[in-house]
């Protein structure tokens, strides 16, 4: 059994379960940045080790864990990261029977998001920041466990979604909650600007600007927090997986605003690897887990052709039953949708 000592905190077991081969794997420089520091009581000195888990697949930039978020995060170093980017689960019964719960109590799922979100908070450097993606019911939940945890509200983003349904007693769902949270005052923003908004039809402005046209800069509008600009992943050419896999656009904003080339990126849920495609793209380090098919992201991540999909329904409205008689049931029953195919931005 091995007694270490990490920025110096006394940890038994460190290196749980102990393998004779620690002292090999160890070496006096880091061979990445999330490797970890590690005082061998022993030696008497200081080295540096990969962590336990061994990694499925890795690139000069980033390294992909197959395996549960939960666990990967207790191995990883407090303090390491830049960003932390979590679309979770919606918890919406769609993914029963794929490794996880996707049919959890709101407590539980609530309780279960608390436990990721504050791994992921322990793992930022003062000043980074947290991007949650969600729906409006949950986010507002979780929104609030971000303020618990001494982190900084920044914005509520809405994300627009096209194509979605309108469900009966209820006002029309037509946004995902994006929450961007740092940890105090942010260490890197950047404000983007996108490109004055035409009339795809006649190529003129949209908007009169109050008169001020020729006082926009041109380099664009300052980015609101409001996004209308991200398409739905739904055709079948682009498509990674079956379902929820995010628009890299989306991504690549959110890298935009909060990290600069050579940051360290954490996302918790691999999903088809939209995160670590975006960090490659834009010079950041990535680490991500997933614990379902890793094959997607491994083959993205090598350029090889997209798999898949199968089209199914919007989800802007999850979470949502319609309200009939003023109670959300018709019939005594909980109302549902009708099945519509070809209009999902993204399934669950
Ligand atoms: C909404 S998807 C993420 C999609 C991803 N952002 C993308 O653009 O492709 C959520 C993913 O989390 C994974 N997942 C669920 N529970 C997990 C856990 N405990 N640890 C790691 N991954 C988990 C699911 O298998 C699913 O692929």
């Amino acid at each position: 059994m091995i007694l270490a000592q990490t920025a110096g905190q006394v940890v038994k077991d460190l290196f749980r379960p102990c393998k004779s081969s620690v002292k090999a794997a160890c070496s006096d420089s880091p061979s990445t940045h999330f490797d970890l520091p590690v005082y061998l009581a022993s030696t008497e000195r200081l080295f540096y080790y990969p962590l336990m888990r061994s990694s499925i697949f890795e690139t000069k930039l980033g390294r992909l864990y197959q395996g549960d978020c939960l666990e990967l995060m207790a191995e990883l170093q407090p303090g390491s990261i830049d960003l932390v980017l979590a679309d979770p689960p919606f918890n919406l019964g769609k993914h029963d029977g794929k490794g996880f719960n996707d049919s959890l109590a709101d407590h539980e799922y609530l309780d279960w998001c608390e436990k990721w979100i504050t791994s992921g908070v322990k793992l930022l450097k003062d000043g980074g920041a947290f991007f949650l993606f969600n729906i409006p019911k949950w986010n507002i939940e979780l929104g609030h466990v971000l303020t618990q945890q001494g982190m900084m509200f920044r914005h509520w983003i809405a994300i627009d979604i096209k194509y979605t349904l309108p469900i009966p007693g209820r006002l029309y769902p037509s946004h995902y909650s994006l929450l961007y949270y740092t940890k105090g005052k942010p260490r890197y923003f950047n404000r983007p600007r996108v490109p004055i908004p035409v009339c795809r039809h006649c190529g003129g402005d949209i908007h009169d600007y109050g008169g001020h046209r020729n006082k926009l800069n041109p380099e664009g509008l300052n980015l609101t927090d409001v996004w209308l600009d991200i398409p739905p992943v739904r055709h079948q050419s682009t498509k990674r997986r079956g379902a929820n896999e995010l628009s890299i656009k989306l991504l690549r904003r959110v890298l935009e605003i909060s990290t600069q080339p050579g940051d360290m990126v954490f996302d918790p849920f691999g999903g088809s690897g939209t995160t670590f495609a975006a960090a490659k793209e834009m010079h950041r380090h990535w680490i991500g887990v997933e614990l379902g098919d890793c094959e997607p992201i491994i083959r993205r991540l090598k350029g090889e052709a997209a798999e898949v999909t199968s089209p199914g329904r919007g989800d802007a409205a999850k979470g949502m039953t319609a309200e009939r008689n003023g109670n959300g049931k018709h019939n005594g029953k909980p109302t549902r949708l009708p099945q519509v195919k070809n209009l999902t931005p993204r399934l669950f």
